[in-house]
């Protein structure tokens, strides 16, 4: 079969497309067409160039991210729920951190030589704040919120919940609205526990949810927990797996659970959606989660059965209990 450069070119466009849902979030052009509006009602409320808004808009409307229909333009179903800023469930701000977060342009002068430069570092500060919405949006808070009710029977009942590097502290949030007279530790470096406590006030909660200050790796975490959260933090672990497991475990009650959220691989071969997300961090010094066996053999070791595999949002995750 004749050979074709064909994808190379496909992924030019894909870029392009990119760039164009980027350009439009910074632009903000969603949050003026959810009402079917004429070319000269958006510049009357934004401003801008007549010409080069024309181009632009046609561009939105080529990629299916609006419509048209005579002479007025409009929001897909999708772009008004998630991209206007006039919705409760607006992620542009997220999408466009996010792309921030990974990216990966001029990364090659590190590949090159690791020493010569410095690359931003992952901003968690940043990260716990655009998080929080985005985990009402995705659907992590519905699906954690669904977990829960199923593994905890008495509402009213205290229960013992600890975050570790629990971040925008959303889950303990949502753990003590359902569980009112439970209370939750969220576990945080000092740089971003101030958010997690700014979040937790803000929802009022300070009486409840308390804020521990730290780097799990070395610190003390507490005990008597009937649940423990460690979502997305296994890259930063840099001790031993075992090790690291066993602490959990021995902070847990009997029966109490360890909820794990994250992307683990059975060998060196990450799939595409992690790699191209995360290449930015391992570039930067980020050490890979450990692998799905090693996690496997941890978890025996410090006496943590396996309840069920989970979906939380966009993510994987896992239930285990302590005791088998
Ligand atoms: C990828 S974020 C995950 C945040 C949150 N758990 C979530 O699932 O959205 C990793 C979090 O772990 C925290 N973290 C990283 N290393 C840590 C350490 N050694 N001790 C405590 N927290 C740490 C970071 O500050 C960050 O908030």
């Amino acid at each position: 079969m004749e050979l074709k450069p064909n994808i190379y070119y496909k992924t030019i466009l894909q870029y392009r497309e990119a760039e164009l849902l980027f350009e439009a979030l910074k632009l903000d052009i969603f949050s003026y067409l959810d009402e079917p509006t004429t070319l000269e009602e958006f510049l009357k409320s934004t401003n801008y160039d007549k010409e080069n808004t024309k181009y632009f808009l046609s561009a939105l409307l080529s990629c299916g991210y609006i419509e048209k229909n005579n002479l007025t333009y409009c929001n897909t179903k999708c772009s008004k729920l998630y991209l206007s800023k006039n919705s409760s469930k607006y992620i542009g701000k997220a999408i466009l951190f996010r792309e921030k977060l990974g990216s990966i342009s001029n990364i090659g002068d590190k590949v090159k030589d690791n020493s010569l430069v410095q690359h931003d570092k992952l901003d968690f500060l940043e990260l716990a704040e655009i998080v929080h919405d985005e985990m009402y949006v995705t659907g992590r808070v519905d699906d954690f919120n669904r977990e829960i009710k199923q593994l905890f029977s008495d509402k009213y009942r205290n229960y013992k919940v600890l975050d570790l590097g629990g971040g925008s502290g959303v889950l303990s949030i949502e753990f003590i609205r359902n569980f009112p007279n439970s209370t939750a530790y969220v576990f945080e470096t000092p740089e971003v526990a101030c958010i997690s406590k700014k979040i937790i006030e803000k929802n009022d909660m300070q009486d409840r949810i308390f804020v521990l200050e730290g780097d799990f790796n070395v610190d003390v975490i507490g005990d008597g927990y009937d649940l423990i959260i460690a979502s997305g933090i296994f890259n930063f672990v840099n001790m031993d797996i075992t090790k690291f497991i066993c602490k959990l475990s021995d902070a847990l009650v009997l029966n109490g659970y360890l909820l794990i959220i994250g992307s683990f691989f059975e060998n060196e071969e990450y799939h595409k959606e992690h790699m191209l997300n995360w290449l930015k961090g391992y570039i930067n010094g980020m050490k890979p989660a450990p692998k799905k066996s090693e996690l496997k053999q941890s978890m025996q070791k410090a006496n943590l059965s396996l309840k069920k595999r989970i979906k939380v949002g966009l993510f994987e995750g896992e239930l285990r209990r302590k005791g088998w």
